[in-house]
Parts: C-alpha cells; sequence; structure tokens
C-alpha cells in the first residue's frame, strides 16, 4: 500500500467541487454512495472533502455527522463579512456554524463570471481562516498566458495577492489549488511535468516568503480535468498533494477511485 502521506509528510487531499450542480437530494445520495465506496485504508492515504451547493450543506453534514462518515464538508465560496445587509451571502460563521472544514476561494469561474478581484479574494481568505476553516485559494493562467510564457507571475501574482496578511503560523491550513483555466471542463488536462512544474514554483515562492518548514507544510493541489485515468501519474509528482476534481466529483463511483489515487477497490 502507499504511503499515507507524500513528500514531506503532506497528506493528499482529494476535494470534491460539485459547482452548481446536484440538488440536496442529489447530493445525499452520492455521499451515501460514496462513503459506501470508501474504506478506512482509503482514508489513511488521503483526505476527502465534498463541496455541494449552499442549498445542500446543511442535508450533507447532517449525514456525514450521524453515519460519522470521516469525509470533509466543503464550500464553494463565502462572503467576508460575518453579517449584515448583503442580500444573497454567505457569511463564514454560517459555514463554520455547519461544521464546514475547507472552503474554495478565487475560483476562476468566480473570477471571471462574477468579476472577483484579487482583493475581495483576500478579504474571503481572511475571513476563512478568523473562523478556524481552511481556505482552499486557487490560483491559474488562461491559455494565452500560458502560450505567452507568463504563467509563472500570472500564479505567483496571484498567490501573493490572495495571501496578503496571512501570518506564518496560519499558513499549514491554507491549501493553494493550481488550476490552469485552459484545462478546466475541457476534458485536457495539464501534464504531470506541466502541472508539477507550476507547484513546484508555487513551493519555492512560499519557502521564499514563509520559510521551509512552512512551505513543506502546505498542500498544493493540481485541478483542471482531472479523472480516475490521470490522478495516479499526477499524484507521482513530488509537490502535487491531492486534487480539485470538478465534473468527474459529480458521479460517486469515479470520484471514490480518484480519491483512492487510482488504486482500486478493495
Ligand atoms: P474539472 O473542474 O475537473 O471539471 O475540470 C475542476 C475545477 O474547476 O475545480
Amino acid at each position: 500500500m502507499p504511503a499515507a502521506a507524500g513528500p514531506g509528510g503532506r497528506k493528499p487531499l482529494i476535494s470534491g467541487n460539485w459547482k452548481m450542480n446536484h440538488t440536496h437530494l442529489d447530493a445525499i445520495a452520492v455521499v451515501q454512495k460514496l462513503a459506501y465506496s470508501l474504506s478506512p485504508a482509503d482514508y489513511d492515504r488521503a483526505e476527502v472533502s465534498v463541496h455541494p451547493a449552499f442549498t445542500a450543506l446543511r442535508s450533507v453534514q447532517t449525514l456525514l455527522d450521524a453515519d460519522e462518515v470521516p469525509i470533509a464538508l466543503g464550500a464553494q465560496d463565502v462572503y467576508f463579512e460575518d453579517s449584515g445587509a448583503f442580500t444573497g451571502e454567505v457569511s463564514p460563521v454560517m459555514l463554520a456554524k455547519l461544521n464546514v472544514a475547507y472552503v474554495i476561494v478565487g475560483h476562476s469561474e468566480r473570477r471571471q463570471h462574477f468579476g472577483e478581484s484579487d482583493e475581495l479574494v483576500n478579504k474571503k481568505l481572511l475571513a476563512v481562516l478568523r473562523h478556524q476553516m481552511r481556505p482552499i485559494l486557487c490560483v491559474g493562467e488562461t491559455l494565452d498566458e500560458r502560450e505567452a510564457g507568463t504563467t509563472e507571475p500570472k500564479v505567483l501574482g496571484q498567490l501573493e495577492a490572495g495571501l496578503q496578511g496571512v501570518p506564518a503560523e496560519a499558513m499549514a491550513s491554507v491549501v493553494v489549488a493550481y488550476e490552469p483555466i485552459w484545462a478546466i471542463g475541457t476534458g485536457r488536462n495539464a501534464s504531470p511535468e506541466d502541472a508539477e512544474a507550476v507547484c513546484k514554483s508555487v513551493r519555492a515562492w512560499l519557502g521564499e516568503r514563509y520559510g521551509a518548514g512552512v512551505a513543506g507544510q502546505v498542500r498544493v493541489q493540481y485541478g483542471g480535468s482531472v479523472t480516475p485515468g490521470n490522478i495516479a501519474e499526477l499524484m507521482a509528482e513530488p509537490d502535487i498533494d491531492g486534487a480539485l476534481v470538478g465534473g468527474a466529483s459529480l458521479d460517486a463511483e469515479r470520484f471514490a477511485q480518484i480519491a483512492r489515487l487510482g488504486q482500486p477497490a478493495r
């Protein structure tokens, strides 16, 4: 069996981002199937989180708690204020009360379709940390940026802006998800070598900013067309510590296979 943790002792984190899919009823059915498919050995190998829509969080939380399923609950977004006149928004206080462990911030779909700036993403990230949850900070370049050779400045710039004001002692709680925008939902994943190169730069940047000890603890996920067929080769790279999975996480069987890091069910 593979070691429980990868290089630097980091336990991989496999996160299912369901985006605007699954009603609360569908979500319950998927989580029930996932819980049935995954064994204690699988949870030893990788931590697993699911990120349903806000409308399904409470149902999924109730199910996870009642059956003591060791899957972490995650949200896809949050607002940075604790409460107030912000029609339509959901606060970190509300998420924390639901035992949400991980909150995605700065997903490229939020940046692109909803105009989220680096500054807003940073405020959200700080709000998540303030409420003892863990942010998953998404960074990644467009196809134009990749072709222009500006992947690294784009990604490191998003990192720098998104992590403003985060002290070293909070950094181990932060997860970084490198998601090249051209690979999201396209069926065209980054090659393991290309993904590793960027994840390695992310860790080197973290090392310069926070020191090697902290950089060695931070988990860096890859996201963008991850499937049961490519997870193992991605995870074989030393600086890739898990995956943020969209489309392939909607189906319990496919997501379970990814959560097993490509290993067959026992
Ligand atoms: P995908 O989405 O797996 O469907 O490419 C990944 C993501 O957006 O997190």
